[in-house]
Protein backbone atom coordinates (compact mmCIF):
# COMPACT_ATOMS: atom_id res chain seq x y z
CA UNK A 1 0.00 0.00 0.00
CA UNK A 2 0.95 3.58 -0.71
CA UNK A 3 -0.46 6.59 0.99
CA UNK A 4 -0.43 10.34 -0.74
CA UNK A 5 -0.62 13.46 1.39
CA UNK A 6 0.24 17.09 0.91
CA UNK A 7 1.67 18.87 3.55
CA UNK A 8 0.78 23.15 3.36
CA UNK A 9 3.14 25.81 4.18
CA UNK A 10 1.82 28.43 6.87
CA UNK A 11 2.29 32.15 6.78
CA UNK A 12 3.09 33.98 10.35
CA UNK A 13 0.05 36.95 9.96
CA UNK A 14 2.44 38.68 13.17
CA UNK A 15 5.57 37.60 15.15
CA UNK A 16 6.25 38.99 18.53
CA UNK A 17 9.22 38.15 19.78
CA UNK A 18 10.04 38.28 23.69
CA UNK A 19 12.72 36.82 26.11
CA UNK A 20 15.77 34.57 24.84
CA UNK A 21 14.99 31.57 27.70
CA UNK A 22 16.94 29.39 29.78
CA UNK A 23 16.71 26.70 27.54
CA UNK A 24 18.04 28.63 24.32
CA UNK A 25 14.62 29.56 22.80
CA UNK A 26 12.85 32.82 22.67
CA UNK A 27 9.46 33.36 24.15
CA UNK A 28 7.17 34.79 21.32
CA UNK A 29 3.77 35.18 19.82
CA UNK A 30 2.24 34.56 16.29
CA UNK A 31 -0.71 33.67 14.17
CA UNK A 32 0.15 30.52 11.80
CA UNK A 33 -2.26 30.91 9.13
CA UNK A 34 -1.92 27.96 6.03
CA UNK A 35 -1.97 29.42 2.54
CA UNK A 36 -2.51 27.26 -1.01
CA UNK A 37 1.31 26.16 -1.00
CA UNK A 38 2.32 22.34 -0.33
CA UNK A 39 4.66 19.52 -0.77
CA UNK A 40 4.13 16.58 -1.92
CA UNK A 41 4.71 13.31 0.04
CA UNK A 42 4.65 10.12 -0.91
CA UNK A 43 5.02 7.17 1.53
CA UNK A 44 5.42 3.40 1.05
CA UNK A 45 6.65 0.08 3.26
CA UNK A 46 10.21 -0.28 2.22
CA UNK A 47 13.47 -2.20 4.22
CA UNK A 48 15.18 0.97 6.40
CA UNK A 49 14.07 4.47 5.93
CA UNK A 50 14.88 6.46 2.56
CA UNK A 51 13.79 9.81 2.07
CA UNK A 52 14.16 11.18 -1.83
CA UNK A 53 13.47 14.98 -2.08
CA UNK A 54 13.14 16.24 -5.70
CA UNK A 55 15.49 19.06 -4.17
CA UNK A 56 18.80 17.96 -5.04
CA UNK A 57 20.64 20.18 -2.31
CA UNK A 58 17.87 18.88 0.27
CA UNK A 59 19.31 16.36 2.92
CA UNK A 60 18.32 12.69 2.19
CA UNK A 61 19.88 10.75 5.29
CA UNK A 62 19.80 11.55 9.06
CA UNK A 63 19.93 15.49 8.23
CA UNK A 64 15.94 15.67 6.83
CA UNK A 65 13.57 16.32 9.39
CA UNK A 66 10.92 13.23 7.53
CA UNK A 67 13.94 10.65 8.35
CA UNK A 68 14.19 12.37 11.96
CA UNK A 69 10.18 11.77 12.24
CA UNK A 70 10.41 8.24 11.07
CA UNK A 71 13.59 7.40 13.68
CA UNK A 72 11.20 8.74 16.67
CA UNK A 73 8.48 6.76 15.49
CA UNK A 74 10.36 3.95 15.39
CA UNK A 75 11.26 4.42 19.08
CA UNK A 76 8.02 5.47 20.47
CA UNK A 77 6.05 2.24 18.53
CA UNK A 78 9.86 -0.07 19.84
CA UNK A 79 9.53 -1.61 16.07
CA UNK A 80 11.93 -1.51 13.36
CA UNK A 81 9.32 -1.18 10.42
CA UNK A 82 10.74 1.04 7.52
CA UNK A 83 9.47 3.29 5.06
CA UNK A 84 10.71 4.89 1.34
CA UNK A 85 9.41 8.92 1.37
CA UNK A 86 9.07 10.58 -2.21
CA UNK A 87 9.19 13.80 -1.69
CA UNK A 88 8.16 16.52 -4.02
CA UNK A 89 9.76 19.76 -2.95
CA UNK A 90 7.09 23.08 -3.75
CA UNK A 91 7.92 24.98 -0.70
CA UNK A 92 10.76 27.07 -0.83
CA UNK A 93 13.64 26.50 2.01
CA UNK A 94 14.63 28.79 4.57
CA UNK A 95 11.67 31.07 3.53
CA UNK A 96 9.71 31.50 6.42
CA UNK A 97 7.05 28.90 5.63
CA UNK A 98 7.55 25.65 7.85
CA UNK A 99 7.80 23.93 4.55
CA UNK A 100 10.23 21.57 6.31
CA UNK A 101 7.93 21.35 10.03
CA UNK A 102 5.26 20.77 7.71
CA UNK A 103 6.63 17.87 6.02
CA UNK A 104 7.56 16.25 9.18
CA UNK A 105 4.27 16.39 10.72
CA UNK A 106 2.59 14.95 7.57
CA UNK A 107 5.55 12.22 8.51
CA UNK A 108 4.24 11.67 11.80
CA UNK A 109 0.65 11.39 10.93
CA UNK A 110 0.94 8.96 8.03
CA UNK A 111 4.14 6.65 8.47
CA UNK A 112 2.17 4.93 11.87
CA UNK A 113 -1.44 4.11 9.91
CA UNK A 114 1.08 3.07 6.50
CA UNK A 115 2.29 0.33 9.36
CA UNK A 116 -1.45 -0.30 10.88
CA UNK A 117 -0.31 1.28 14.24
CA UNK A 118 -2.14 4.27 16.18
CA UNK A 119 -0.32 6.66 18.01
CA UNK A 120 -3.42 9.10 18.87
CA UNK A 121 -2.42 13.32 17.99
CA UNK A 122 -1.10 14.00 21.54
CA UNK A 123 1.24 11.20 21.64
CA UNK A 124 2.41 12.79 17.85
CA UNK A 125 2.40 16.39 19.23
CA UNK A 126 4.95 14.86 22.22
CA UNK A 127 6.86 13.84 19.32
CA UNK A 128 6.66 16.95 17.02
CA UNK A 129 8.25 19.24 19.94
CA UNK A 130 11.27 17.00 19.91
CA UNK A 131 11.52 18.13 16.03
CA UNK A 132 11.19 21.33 16.50
CA UNK A 133 9.32 24.76 17.41
CA UNK A 134 6.60 24.80 15.09
CA UNK A 135 6.12 21.12 13.67
CA UNK A 136 3.40 20.57 15.82
CA UNK A 137 1.30 23.59 14.05
CA UNK A 138 0.77 21.40 11.11
CA UNK A 139 -0.54 18.51 12.84
CA UNK A 140 -4.29 19.89 13.45
CA UNK A 141 -6.43 21.98 10.90
CA UNK A 142 -6.89 26.01 11.11
CA UNK A 143 -4.94 28.34 12.31
CA UNK A 144 -3.49 29.40 15.53
CA UNK A 145 -2.26 31.76 18.21
CA UNK A 146 1.42 30.05 18.85
CA UNK A 147 3.29 31.05 22.57
CA UNK A 148 6.24 29.46 24.43
CA UNK A 149 8.66 28.78 22.00
CA UNK A 150 6.14 28.45 19.25
CA UNK A 151 4.62 25.37 20.22
CA UNK A 152 1.99 26.31 22.66
CA UNK A 153 -0.90 26.36 19.73
CA UNK A 154 -4.37 27.63 20.35
CA UNK A 155 -6.68 26.62 17.30
CA UNK A 156 -9.24 29.05 16.06
CA UNK A 157 -10.91 29.55 12.39
CA UNK A 158 -10.01 32.41 10.80
CA UNK A 159 -11.52 33.30 7.70
CA UNK A 160 -9.25 35.58 4.95
CA UNK A 161 -11.26 37.82 2.92
CA UNK A 162 -8.48 38.96 0.66
CA UNK A 163 -5.98 36.66 -1.94
CA UNK A 164 -2.44 36.36 -0.28
CA UNK A 165 0.43 36.66 -2.93
CA UNK A 166 3.69 35.17 -1.54
CA UNK A 167 6.84 36.47 -3.00
CA UNK A 168 10.37 34.52 -1.99
CA UNK A 169 13.50 36.31 -3.37
CA UNK A 170 15.71 34.31 -3.87
CA UNK A 171 17.84 35.06 -0.60
CA UNK A 172 17.92 32.40 2.15
CA UNK A 173 17.62 33.40 6.05
CA UNK A 174 19.31 31.22 8.40
CA UNK A 175 16.70 31.28 11.74
CA UNK A 176 18.69 30.85 14.18
CA UNK A 177 21.00 33.41 12.65
CA UNK A 178 17.95 35.74 12.92
CA UNK A 179 16.93 34.95 16.51
CA UNK A 180 21.10 35.74 17.34
CA UNK A 181 20.20 39.55 16.07
CA UNK A 182 17.09 40.12 18.38
CA UNK A 183 18.02 42.41 21.07
CA UNK A 184 17.24 40.81 24.83
CA UNK A 185 13.86 42.11 26.17
CA UNK A 186 13.67 44.15 23.44
CA UNK A 187 9.72 43.54 23.51
CA UNK A 188 7.16 41.35 25.68
CA UNK A 189 4.33 39.12 24.05
CA UNK A 190 1.25 40.83 24.40
CA UNK A 191 -1.00 37.84 23.91
CA UNK A 192 -3.36 40.45 21.83
CA UNK A 193 -1.98 39.78 18.45
CA UNK A 194 -4.89 37.15 17.76
CA UNK A 195 -7.79 40.14 18.26
CA UNK A 196 -5.69 42.47 16.13
CA UNK A 197 -5.22 39.99 13.59
CA UNK A 198 -8.94 38.86 13.57
CA UNK A 199 -9.72 43.14 13.79
CA UNK A 200 -7.60 43.45 10.81
CA UNK A 201 -9.31 41.44 8.43
CA UNK A 202 -12.18 43.19 8.79
CA UNK A 203 -11.05 46.70 8.45
CA UNK A 204 -7.27 46.47 6.45
CA UNK A 205 -6.78 49.75 8.30
CA UNK A 206 -5.57 48.62 11.57
CA UNK A 207 -3.08 46.48 10.42
CA UNK A 208 0.56 48.05 9.64
CA UNK A 209 2.11 49.12 12.69
CA UNK A 210 -0.41 46.61 15.31
CA UNK A 211 0.48 43.47 13.02
CA UNK A 212 4.02 43.51 13.03
CA UNK A 213 7.01 40.85 12.92
CA UNK A 214 10.04 41.76 15.21
CA UNK A 215 12.45 40.20 12.69
CA UNK A 216 12.29 42.75 9.99
CA UNK A 217 13.88 45.55 11.51
CA UNK A 218 17.46 43.44 11.65
CA UNK A 219 16.34 40.70 8.55
CA UNK A 220 16.22 43.80 6.28
CA UNK A 221 19.22 45.78 7.77
CA UNK A 222 21.09 42.93 6.14
CA UNK A 223 18.92 41.93 3.56
CA UNK A 224 17.54 45.10 1.86
CA UNK A 225 16.20 43.24 -0.83
CA UNK A 226 13.66 41.89 1.22
CA UNK A 227 12.51 45.13 2.65
CA UNK A 228 12.32 45.68 -1.46
CA UNK A 229 9.94 43.15 -2.01
CA UNK A 230 7.74 44.03 0.83
CA UNK A 231 7.95 47.80 -0.43
CA UNK A 232 7.22 46.66 -4.02
CA UNK A 233 4.24 45.01 -3.08
CA UNK A 234 2.61 47.75 -1.36
CA UNK A 235 3.35 49.67 -4.57
CA UNK A 236 1.34 47.80 -6.03
CA UNK A 237 -1.85 47.54 -4.44
CA UNK A 238 -1.53 45.43 -1.72
CA UNK A 239 -3.50 46.53 1.58
CA UNK A 240 -0.89 45.28 3.80
CA UNK A 241 2.62 43.54 3.51
CA UNK A 242 4.46 41.44 6.31
CA UNK A 243 7.74 39.49 6.34
CA UNK A 244 6.63 35.79 7.11
CA UNK A 245 8.78 34.26 10.32
CA UNK A 246 12.29 34.79 9.89
CA UNK A 247 12.09 35.69 6.01
CA UNK A 248 12.89 35.43 2.96
CA UNK A 249 8.92 35.28 2.03
CA UNK A 250 7.14 38.10 2.15
CA UNK A 251 3.09 38.28 1.97
CA UNK A 252 0.48 41.05 0.60
CA UNK A 253 -3.34 40.93 0.94
CA UNK A 254 -5.44 41.79 -2.16
CA UNK A 255 -8.73 43.16 -1.94
CA UNK A 256 -9.08 40.95 -4.95
CA UNK A 257 -7.40 37.76 -6.82
CA UNK A 258 -7.08 39.69 -9.95
CA UNK A 259 -4.83 42.68 -8.46
CA UNK A 260 -3.39 39.96 -6.78
CA UNK A 261 -2.59 37.89 -10.05
CA UNK A 262 -1.37 41.18 -11.83
CA UNK A 263 1.01 41.93 -8.81
CA UNK A 264 2.29 38.69 -9.16
CA UNK A 265 3.73 38.85 -12.74
CA UNK A 266 5.55 41.91 -11.57
CA UNK A 267 7.07 39.94 -8.81
CA UNK A 268 7.95 37.01 -10.63
CA UNK A 269 9.65 39.54 -13.36
CA UNK A 270 11.54 41.04 -10.57
CA UNK A 271 13.12 37.54 -9.72
CA UNK A 272 11.14 36.35 -6.67
CA UNK A 273 8.91 32.64 -6.50
CA UNK A 274 5.19 33.89 -6.34
CA UNK A 275 2.26 31.50 -4.62
CA UNK A 276 -0.96 33.13 -4.80
CA UNK A 277 -3.97 31.47 -2.22
CA UNK A 278 -7.39 33.41 -2.92
CA UNK A 279 -9.50 34.56 -0.85
CA UNK A 280 -11.12 32.83 2.19
CA UNK A 281 -8.84 29.44 1.33
CA UNK A 282 -9.30 26.32 4.43
CA UNK A 283 -6.83 23.99 3.40
CA UNK A 284 -7.88 21.58 6.16
CA UNK A 285 -4.93 19.68 7.47
CA UNK A 286 -3.56 18.00 4.91
CA UNK A 287 -5.59 15.56 2.40
CA UNK A 288 -4.22 11.75 2.42
CA UNK A 289 -5.12 9.04 0.07
CA UNK A 290 -4.20 5.18 0.22
CA UNK A 291 -3.76 3.58 -2.87
CA UNK A 292 -3.23 -0.18 -2.93
O1 LIG B 1 12.93 24.79 16.96
P1 LIG B 1 13.64 25.04 15.67
O2 LIG B 1 14.59 23.95 15.30
O3 LIG B 1 12.74 25.42 14.56
O4 LIG B 1 14.51 26.34 15.94
C1 LIG B 1 15.67 26.64 15.23
C2 LIG B 1 16.51 27.62 16.06
O5 LIG B 1 15.85 28.89 16.15
C3 LIG B 1 16.71 27.20 17.50
O6 LIG B 1 17.85 26.38 17.64
C4 LIG B 1 16.90 28.52 18.20
O7 LIG B 1 18.22 28.99 18.01
C5 LIG B 1 15.99 29.45 17.44
N1 LIG B 1 14.66 29.60 18.07
C6 LIG B 1 14.54 30.45 19.16
N2 LIG B 1 13.30 30.61 19.73
C7 LIG B 1 12.22 29.99 19.21
C8 LIG B 1 12.34 29.14 18.10
C9 LIG B 1 13.59 28.97 17.54
O8 LIG B 1 15.51 31.04 19.63
N3 LIG B 1 11.01 30.20 19.76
Amino acid sequence: MQRLSRAFAKINLGLLIGQRRPDGYHDIETVFHRIDLADELLFEPAQGIAVDSSEPEAPSGEGNLCHKAVRLLQDELGCQHGVRIRLTKNIPAGAGLGGGSSDAAVTLREVPALWGADLGLERLEALAVKLGSDVAYFLRPGSALATGRGERLEYFDLDVPYAILLCTPPSRVSTPWAYRQIIPGSRRPSSSLRETVIAGMKDPSLLPGTVVNDFEKPVFASYPEIEGVKQALLELGAVFALMSGSGSSVYGLFAGPGAAEEAGSRMMERGCRTALTPPHFQPGVHSSTSRP
